[in-house]
């Protein structure tokens, strides 16, 4: 089991195979967090001092007059507001006579065997009931009796727990949420570096390292989207931490929409981590007998650095997130029309597509935007999901025909949560858009913002979708998300909930998305946002690809996708090879390969040299296709390291092959470049299949690849090698 707890000194031990995770009930029933770090056995447990300093302008804790504790100097599990504790507040409800203070208090636990399931959010599962236990403990409001679950589910064979909150008003009034965030975790030191994802279009997730400072440090959306700008993820690190050492601690949201996720260092020497719902534009009207389930945030330990962080994170969400019957499927390897064609394209233009895509050896042609309404560039169109019959005369099943017939897979863009206001649908329903009854709509790329909150608008958008899903055999939808949100509000809701219009948002995207899936089990989506500004766990639950960023230049890409690869496994990084400029195209596949791998460029502008070029490309996809979709990354020199080269490895699960990617980002003259490989098994013999020269695991890991000859230093060069181990 998991999950202890000590009836003596009602203490909670929560275990994971390299972390222990304690906390207990103190005086007058608050939980205090005691202690988050390497695992220790339970024969260790010495009576544990909660960190209760005391200064005179700390108030004493309401519950706990004589026991001489305050809130504001203690470490919590969860942390109401005004009640004494003045860092950041895990839950805030506001009561019928106007006031906030909320207050959390211990009542009783029960320790469940599994996981619960999550309704309407998108969550972990698990394979079987033996993966993890789950600790459920019952807090409520000595003033006003609302109750608060908190959950913390323990994995035995991972580092990771996973933790919510569920507001339940068992009460017989009407109460408010202002904020209800999925955990708070306290650390007793402030010594950290602060590491997070932040970005913008076309270069999302850069990782930023900075020592924590005091006060609050929040990166956050409040866009109606996780956002290219910041990601729901952070992670502390301690000082000393690197790729392969030291301890860190990350945490994610398995969320899509508004977030926060803040880190704040106190006057007393601690940090406090909140993760959640961004607060600002949110509250919800809570009814007697209603409750309200927050995201779930992801807590992952590795005492061996941030590489060893991503690998569980990776692993989790490949097999514990991601779902469906493409999770281990082997994915197809597509042509994408977009950068090729953009919105230039007929029938007979798509048909070229596929037939060179068939010869160079692709599975699949993707139809991205344009094939619908009469939408010829990006003024028109969306919300009519209906062929555009200008472009493709007869329609889409005689063109899908004709793709299959060559033996191709087809597959198509859309943009559900999109209207345009020159379409059929905002003519017939002009309500159905985002909006501010009064106000100015705001256009973001010439569309509008469907209402998403609306079960009519989701049913039109369902029913749209499913007469072209059943006119002709669809094996992939690529659904894109171009604009932010603004005036939020729904004409639907009344005034007392426009508060919650964010939350029911993504909640309907989310409800669309899993109708979808129902539907068509066999349907791979792919989840996009301008790129990649919906990058997130949410999102990775509906589809096991995300593409990652417009930004398809391999160099750019590095730093892309090394931080995407922070949190989010390879295997989910939509990555293509393209016409961008700089490098040829052996680097631009081998940054490509990095993640889904496909190509998004007009074939016809391919020299023959580059179709042979492509095909032996193709074969390499398939050859090492296992080891990069369900083996494990490790960063060996990151883009920001030393400012020239970029170095990555994969080994397979069974640590059987191997794949080192080496890129020159920029040339030096006279460097001498040494990349040492990690992770594989060190006594193994190993056969590079390009060159035929073995090495022990130990030469490649300890001596590694030698790569300073001239060959490799020009810019943009790059060097791929796969390792199989023999016998
Ligand atoms: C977004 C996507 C692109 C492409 C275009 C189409 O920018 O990220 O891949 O689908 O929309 O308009």
């Amino acid at each position: 089991m998991a999950i202890t707890f000590y009836e003596k000194n009602r203490l909670f031990k929560l275990d994971t195979p390299n972390a222990s995770y304690l906390f207990a009930v103190g005086e007058g029933n608050y939980l205090l967090h005691v202690y988050y770090g390497a695992y220790f056995p339970d024969t260790a447990i010495a009576p544990m001092v909660f960190r209760s300093d005391y200064a005179s302008f700390s108030p004493d804790a309401a519950g706990a007059p004589e026991a001489h504790f305050s809130l504001d100097v203690s470490m919590a599990e969860v942390s109401g507001n005004g009640v004494g504790d003045y860092r950041l507040s895990t839950v805030v409800l506001r009561y019928p006579d106007g006031t906030d203070a909320t207050d959390l208090r211990y009542v009783s636990h029960r320790i469940l065997p599994g996981k619960p399931a999550l309704e309407a959010l998108p969550h972990i599962y698990l394979q079987s009931e033996e993966d993890a236990d789950t600790l459920e403990i019952t807090m409520q409001d000595p003033a006003t009796g609302v109750k608060f679950l908190l959950y913390y589910t323990v994995f035995r064979n991972l580092d990771v727990m996973v933790r919510s909150l569920r507001v339940v008003n068992d009460t017989d009034k009407t109460v408010w949420i202002e904020k209800a965030h999925s955990l708070c975790c306290d650390f007793p030191e402030n010594n950290f570096d602060l590491i997070h994802l932040y970005g913008k279009w076309a270069k999302e997730r850069s990782v930023q390292r900075l020592p924590l400072m005091q006060g609050i440090q929040s990166a956050a959306s409040k866009r109606g989207a996780s956002s290219h700008f910041h990601n729901p993820f952070l992670c502390l690190a301690r000082k000393e931490t690197g790729e392969e050492n030291g301890e860190c601690f990350g945490f994610n949201l398995i969320y899509s929409g508004n977030f926060s996720a803040d880190a704040e260092a106190d006057g007393y020497g601690g940090t406090r981590v909140s993760v959640g719902i961004n607060p600002v534009d949110f509250g919800w009207q809570l009814l007697p007998g209603d409750s309200f389930q927050a995201p779930e945030c992801v807590m992952v330990y590795s005492a061996e650095g941030l590489g060893a962080m991503s690998r569980t994170f990776h692993r989790l969400y490949r097999k514990h997130l991601i779902r469906g019957a493409w999770q281990y499927r082997k994915r197809p390897l597509l042509l994408n029309s977009w950068e090729g064609c953009y919105f230039r394209f007929d029938e007979e233009k798509i048909l070229q597509l596929a037939k060179d895509a068939k010869e160079l050896g692709m599975e699949m042609l993707v139809l991205d935007d344009g094939w619908f309404g009469h939408r010829d560039d990006d003024t028109t169109s969306l919300g009519d999901w209906f062929v555009n019959e200008k472009k493709l005369k007869g329609g889409l099943a005689p063109l899908v025909k004709k793709i299959n017939d060559l033996g191709l897979q087809f597959g198509i863009w859309f943009e559900p949560e999109m209207i345009s206001p020159d379409s059929e649908l905002y003519r017939a329903h002009p309500d159905w858009c985002v909006q501010i009854r009064g106000r100015e709509k705001s256009l973001g790329r010439n569309q509008y913002v469907i209402d998403m909150t609306r079960a009519d608008v989701r049913d039109n958008l369902f029913m749209q979708m499913k007469q072209v899903l059943d006119s002709c055999p669809i094996a992939y939808v690529k659904w894109d998300f171009n604009r932010n949100l603004t005036e939020p509000a729904s004409l639907a809701l009344p005034p007392e909930r426009q508060k919650e219009f964010f939350h029911r948002f993504i909640l309907g995207t989310y409800e669309l998305q899993e109708r979808l899936l129902q539907e068509y089990p066999d349907l791979l989506l792919e989840n996009c946002a301008g790129g990649g500004g919906r990058f997130d766990a949410g999102m990775l639950y509906y589809s096991p690809q995300i593409w990652c960023s417009d930004n398809t230049d391999p160099i750019e890409r590095l730093s892309i996708q090394f931080g995407t690869s922070l949190c989010y496994p390879p295997s989910s990084m939509g990555a293509h090879v393209s016409t961008s400029r700089r490098t040829g195209y052996d680097t631009k596949a081998a940054v490509a390969l990095w993640g889904t791998f496909g190509y998004e460029l007009d074939t016809a502008e391919l020299s023959d040299e580059e179709k042979e070029i492509v095909k032996q490309q193709v074969a390499f996809y398939h050859q090492t296709y296992d080891t990069i979709h369900n083996g494990d990354l490790y960063r060996l020199i990151a883009p920001e390291d030393n400012g020239f080269t970029c170095a990555w490895n994969f080994v397979s699960e069974d640590k059987k092959s191997a794949l080192l990617t080496v890129v020159i980002m920029r040339r030096r003259e006279f460097q001498t470049l040494i990349v040492r490989l990690r992770g594989l098994q060190a006594d193994a013999l190993y056969r590079c299949s390009a060159t035929g020269q073995t090495y022990t695991g130990a030469f490649l890991m300890g001596a590694g690849i030698n790569f300073s000859d001239s060959d490799m230093n020009s810019d943009g060069k790059s060097a791929v090698l796969y390792f199989e181990q023999i016998d």
